[in-house]
């Protein structure tokens, strides 16, 4: 296993813990520009000449009140959600078709958002937008290449507690108040993204490609509105 974002020490020390399961490596890299993805892929290339999964993860956000969304909200965003992920994926898509076996096929995991789903910004304009084009791109790379053997998915995660929320989700009370706006009743855990991947990543998703999973406590489910009647009718 490869594990790889900006802060190498980070990864290394992650890729330490999970050395007891197997062989894994942490490293550096930067998908927010073009020079950073070839760097990275050629990282991955000097490491490994046999790639089954990609998990394309890494993700950046910006808030702020619609008068002030500058250009560079767009641009940041964009370049590591959209861009980044595309790069990536076509420079190591010839390492999944090689690896895929009768059967067996690779997989791209695409990790999109239910802001992708809903028409729902909350100040993150570029970040929503650009999870909606992670979608959109998760299933034109699954029409182009499942018949060459990788299976590409998108997990739409809802509310999990974790360095990108912490803005929002950070202390106690703001978190239960987050919680009571999910169906289910609680935020995401950890578990419930490892479970889903394994799902998808194991012999659960040979046969799915294309699919855009919500793992949101119901929340893209739900709808306020009625066709026929008033909710006090
Ligand atoms: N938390 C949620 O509620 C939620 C909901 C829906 C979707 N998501 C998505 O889930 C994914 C993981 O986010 P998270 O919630 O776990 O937040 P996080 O803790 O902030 O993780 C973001 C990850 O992206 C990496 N990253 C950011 N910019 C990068 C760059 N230019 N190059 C390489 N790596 C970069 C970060 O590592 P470095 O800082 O070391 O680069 C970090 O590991 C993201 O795609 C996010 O959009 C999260």
């Amino acid at each position: 296993m490869l594990i790889a974002s900006r802060k190498a020490p980070q990864c290394e020390a992650a890729a330490a813990e999970l050395r007891t399961l197997g062989p894994c490596e942490g490293f550096g890299g930067d998908v927010g520009n073009e020079a950073g993805v070839a760097a990275l892929a050629d990282q991955v290339h000097a490491r490994t000449d046999r790639l089954d999964i990609l998990i394309n993860n890494a993700g950046a956000t910006w808030g702020a009140d619609f008068e002030e969304f500058g250009w560079q909200a767009w641009d940041k965003v964009l370049s590591v959600n959209v861009m980044g992920v595309f790069e990536l994926t076509r420079r190591l898509m010839p390492m999944l078709i090689a690896s895929n076996t009768e059967g067996e096929p690779s997989r791209i995991v695409n990790i999109g958002s239910m802001v992708g789903t809903l028409p729902l910004a909350d100040r993150a304009y570029s970040y929503a937008t650009s999870k909606a084009a992670v979608h959109h791109l998760t299933r034109i790379l699954a029409n182009e290449f499942t018949s060459r053997g990788v299976n590409v998915n998108a997990i739409a995660p809802g509310p999990f507690a974790t360095k990108m929320t912490a803005y929002a989700l950070g202390d106690a009370h703001r978190a239960g108040e987050a919680a009571s706006t999910i169906p289910a009743g609680r935020l995401g855990r950890a578990d419930d993204m490892a479970a889903t991947l394994l799902y998808l990543c194991g012999r659960g998703g040979s046969f799915v490609s294309g699919a855009i999973i919500p793992v949101d406590g119901g929340m893209t489910a739900q709808t306020r509105q009625h066709m026929f009647r008033s909710d006090d009718a």
